[in-house]
C-alpha cells in the first residue's frame, strides 16, 4: 500500500473514532503510519469500541495509530475542523483566520504552497490554534481527495468545508476565449462539485455514529451569481451554476444533517483581486477606460463605491458574520446569503 492508500484508509476510520470518543465532535484524532501501541485491533467499529473503553490512543492493523485529544481552548468553534480552499490570501484567508480566531482547527489548501504555508504559519502565531497547510488544485479530482485525507488524517474529521477558490477571466464574447471559458468554469463551478463530493464522506461517517450531528458545505459565491455581469458572463454563469448546486446538494444532503449554503459577497474592493497595484482590476479598468473620465485608480474605486448603497466594498468581516450565522443557524439550508451592501436585493 502506498502512503495515499494507507491516508485514505485512515481516513475512513479517523471519523468514526472521533464520533465515538464525542458524539459532539469534541475530539481531535490525529493518525501516524506505525503502529505504536502493544495490540492492535482489526478494524474501525474495534477502534471506536477500545475509544468508548477509555483507551485514547489505538492501532488499527495494518494502517497505523489514532491518538485521541480532548478539544481544547475556548471559542464557539472549539473542537470543530474546517477545510477552506483558496485561503493562501484574499477572503480565503480571511475566513480561514475567522474560523481559527473561533477556535476551530483549520487546514489552508491553496495551490499556491508556498502562500498556504505562509498562511498556516501566521494562524499558528496568532491564534494558537493548530493549522495544516495542504496544496491543492480544486479541479482536479485526486488533488481533491487527497486534500480531504490529509485534512481528515491529520485532525480526525470534517465539519466546516468551504469553497472559496475562485477565479475571474472578463471579456465580452469577442475577446473571451473557449480555453479561458473552460478555466473559469472548471475552477468556479465544477471544482464546488468536486470538492463536496469528497466532502462529503467524513462528514456522512460521522453522522452515521451520532444522528444528531450536523455540518456545513459553504460556497463562496459572488453578487455575479445572483444577477448578471456585463462582459463577465463566464464567471457570472459559473457563480448561478454554484446556486443551483447548493440548491440541490442541499436536498441530497439535508437527510445526512449537513447544510449546504451560500455567501454572495460585493466587491472585495481591499483584496488583492482589485487592489493589487500591477494586475489589480482597479488598475486594469483605468488602462481599459471602463469607468468613463477616470484618471486615477481611486477614481475608479470611488465610481465602484458610488454603486454600493452602503457606500463602501465589501470586507473580509462582513463575509465571517455571514459565515458565522450559516453555522449557527440550524434550521435553515439551500440558501444564497447576499453581502452586498444592499447593491443586490432579493425578490
Ligand atoms: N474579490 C471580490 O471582489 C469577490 C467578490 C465576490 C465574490 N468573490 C469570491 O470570493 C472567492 C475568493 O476571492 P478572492 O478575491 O479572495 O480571490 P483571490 O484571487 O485573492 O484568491 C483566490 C485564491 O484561490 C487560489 N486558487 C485559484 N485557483 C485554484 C485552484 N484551482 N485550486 C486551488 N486554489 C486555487 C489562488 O491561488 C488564490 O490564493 C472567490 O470564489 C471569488 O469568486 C470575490
Amino acid at each position: 500500500m502506498d502512503s495515499f492508500e494507507i491516508k485514505s484508509r485512515a481516513a475512513a476510520i479517523a471519523p468514526v473514532i472521533r464520533m465515538a470518543y464525542s458524539a459532539e465532535g469534541k475530539a481531535y484524532v490525529s493518525f501516524a503510519a506505525e503502529c505504536k501501541c502493544k495490540e492492535a485491533v482489526k478494524d474501525a467499529e474495534a477502534a471506536a469500541e477500545a475509544v468508548r473503553n477509555g483507551a485514547k490512543c489505538v492501532c488499527v492493523e495494518g494502517v497505523g495509530t489514532f491518538t485521541v485529544t480532548d478539544a481544547q481552548g475556548g471559542g464557539a468553534l472549539s473542537g470543530k475542523i474546517a477545510i477552506v480552499t483558496g485561503s493562501a490570501q484574499g477572503f480565503g484567508a480571511g475566513i480561514a483566520e475567522f474560523l481559527a480566531s473561533k477556535g476551530a482547527y483549520v487546514a489552508v489548501v491553496d495551490m499556491n504552497a508556498d502562500g498556504a504555508r505562509a498562511e498556516a504559519e501566521k494562524i499558528m502565531s496568532e491564534h494558537g490554534t493548530r493549522a495544516i497547510a495542504v496544496s491543492a488544485n480544486v479541479t482536479d479530482e485526486d488533488s481533491v481527495k487527497a486534500m480531504i485525507d490529509e485534512t481528515v488524517c491529520a485532525f480526525g474529521g470534517l465539519d466546516i468545508f468551504v469553497n472559496n477558490a475562485g477565479i475571474v477571466r472578463a471579456g465580452s464574447l469577442e475577446e473571451m476565449t473557449k480555453t479561458n471559458f473552460e478555466l473559469v468554469t472548471s475552477v468556479d463551478y465544477t471544482a464546488f462539485f468536486i470538492c463536496t463530493k469528497y466532502a462529503t464522506v467524513p462528514m456522512k461517517l460521522q453522522r452515521s455514529i451520532s444522528p444528531d450531528y450536523m455540518a456545513d458545505i459553504i460556497e463562496i459565491n459572488s453578487k455575479s451569481g445572483l444577477e448578471g455581469s456585463n462582459k463577465n458572463f463566464a464567471y457570472a454563469g459559473a457563480k448561478f451554476g454554484g446556486i443551483g448546486l447548493t440548491q440541490s446538494f442541499a436536498m441530497e444532503l439535508a437527510p445526512y444533517g449537513i447544510k449546504c449554503n451560500a455567501v454572495c459577497p460585493g466587491n472585495f474592493l481591499d483584496g488583492p483581486l482589485w487592489s493589487d497595484p500591477e494586475k489589480g482590476l482597479f488598475v486594469q479598468y483605468l488602462k481599459a477606460g471602463k469607468v468613463p473620465g477616470a484618471k486615477t485608480v481611486a477614481d475608479v474605486r470611488a465610481a465602484y463605491e458610488a454603486k454600493v448603497p452602503l457606500g463602501r466594498g465589501c470586507r473580509v468581516e462582513d463575509v465571517t458574520r455571514a459565515i458565522q450565522y450559516i453555522i449557527d443557524q440550524k434550521y435553515e439550508t439551500g440558501q444564497a446569503l447576499p453581502v452586498t451592501g444592499g447593491q443586490t436585493m432579493l425578490n
